[in-house]
């Protein structure tokens, strides 16, 4: 079978499972209707800082159980960060002392990771770092990163998808005097606004389907309802003529392309990491899941009144996920920076070693294993690879495809943000030269990632992103010593 068959044969069964079990899929409001019926965009609140004079960052969470309607009449059975679904912003700034209180409410164990972060090892928050049922997790260490849009979710071993599927997620944001003085909307939910894109897939009795079967696990468990901050289709009324969207596909498999109604063109101004040297204009972007994206998009432009957020999500469906509608009175838009902060490229001679990583969505061995990395699916008692503190490493990962099946994979370390030297050989798109700490790697390509790593000494994961892989032990452990 082709890949393109495969996708399609992907497609008709998950189609087929919605015609049985689901709900009506997309609900696409015509403009009109939708004016008058979205519901205002919900905006994560920022977590209050408890330290009283706010020099260190001193935060509570509960990871607790909670009740949702997102469909008319029905109540979903949900799990939250001091809530029902999704968790609050956490902020900080680079070179802040920070501590948290994380209180595990759930009846199963779950931890919490810094996806993004550079962070010991020993507060990573992944399988590592277990927070038992009824138990508290108290991390405590100095932000010493550039500012960023990173994020929070759980990692606990065979858990992460099931449990982010729940509703675990957050957003967690570095700011630094650099990003003080650039002249960007930075105003936290007015001009500067998170956008957490999921999709779920639901019972008849409105609880959330999810199941790792076989089906599932390969593809990827792709919904057919799309949510932004928890919510089916909501709108945003703009004050300000340009707004920064800060994109993160929080969702547990899927990768999307998402893009403006109209085509309206957008600048991307941060990749995963932090900020790019130079906004990049665009359309259209990609991203995997767990991957992030700063963007600045100008209404004052806009002939339109309205815009719709566009995600079409492959292998699966196209929503208009959400309306944004333009300022009765804009404001005069702000200029746009020419340049952003200096990204200077890692120089491969400074590599002072080369790995190489084969993912197989099913391999060509005698086993015939499915998602391994190296021939290897995760083993909590193996240390994978070992690798020297503060030098500079390159990793080669391909995504071997198949004949039998093959699908894209992703690639995500803990504690780093490297850079894409090259794909396939050819040098990556403007939109690709920043720091990053997942990379999709599509079916038969090479993806050659430069890594910096640095002084945390401890035992770290690298995986594929997609959370069914991930669970299924398309996953290792590196160790910096
Ligand atoms: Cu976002 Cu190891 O994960
Ligand atoms: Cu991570
Ligand atoms: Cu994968």
């Amino acid at each position: 079978m082709k890949r393109r068959d495969l996708i399609k044969a992907g497609v008709s069964a998950a189609a087929l499972v919605s015609g049985a079990l689901l709900l009506p899929t997309k609900r696409f409001l015509s403009t009109t209707a939708y004016a008058t019926s979205a519901p205002p965009l919900t905006i994560p609140p920022l977590l209050e800082n408890l330290d009283p004079t706010g020099d260190i960052a001193h935060f509570e969470m509960n990871v607790q159980t909670g009740l949702r309607t997102f469909l008319p009449g029905l109540s979903t059975e949900t799990y939250g960060y001091n809530g029902d679904f999704l968790g609050p912003t956490i902020r900080v700034r680079d070179g802040q002392r920070f501590s948290a209180k994380i209180r595990n409410q759930l009846h199963e164990p779950t931890t919490l990771h810094w996806h993004g972060l550079h962070v010991p090892a020993q507060w990573d928050g992944g399988p590592r770092q277990p927070i038992a049922a009824g138990s508290d997790w108290n991390p405590n260490f100095t932000i010493d990163q550039q500012a960023a849009t990173l994020w929070y979710h759980p990692h606990a071993m065979g858990l992460t998808g099931a449990q982010v599927y729940r509703g675990l997620a957050g957003l967690f944001i570095i700011e630094d005097e650099f990003s003080d003085r650039l002249e960007l909307p930075k105003t936290y939910g007015v001009d500067d606004i998170p956008l957490i894109i999921q999709d779920r897939r639901f019972s008849q009795d409105g609880q959330f389907l999810y199941t790792q079967n076989m089906h599932d696990v390969i593809n990827g468990v792709l919904g057919n309802q799309l949510l932004v901050n928890g919510q089916l289709t909501p709108g945003f009324q703009a004050t300000t003529g340009l707004l920064r969207l800060r994109l993160l596909n929080g969702s547990n498999s899927s990768i999307y392309r998402i893009s403006f109604s109209g085509g309206l063109a957008f600048k991307m101004i941060a990749s995963d990491g932090g900020f790019l040297q130079q906004p990049v204009p665009l359309s259209t972007i990609i991203l995997s899941a767990g991957e992030r994206a700063e963007i600045l998009l100008d209404l004052s432009s806009m002939a339109a009144e309205t815009t719709q957020l566009v995600v079409e999500q492959y292998g699966g469906s196209r929503f208009e996920a959400m309306q944004i509608k333009k300022a009765s009175q804009p404001n005069q838009s702000m200029p746009i920076p020419k340049t952003l902060r200096t990204v200077e490229r890692l120089k491969p001679e400074d590599a002072v070693k080369t790995r190489s990583f084969v993912m197989e969505t099913m391999s060509m061995g005698m086993t015939g294993e499915r998602l391994t990395i190296n021939g290897k699916k995760m083993d909590p008692k193996r240390i994978d690879e070992r690798i020297k503190h503060n030098t500079v490493e390159i990793w080669e990962i391909t995504n071997r495809a198949s004949m039998m099946m093959s699908m894209p994979h992703s690639m995500h370390l803990h504690d780093v943000q490297f850079q894409i030297l090259d794909r396939n050989g050819q040098p990556p798109e403007a939109h690709e030269l920043g720091y990053k700490d997942t990379v999709l790697i599509p079916q038969g390509e090479s993806v050659r990632i430069i890594i910096p790593f640095g002084d945390y000494r401890g035992i770290y994961m690298y995986h594929c992103h997609l959370l069914e892989h991930e669970d299924d032990g398309m996953m290792g452990q590196f160790e910096v010593f």
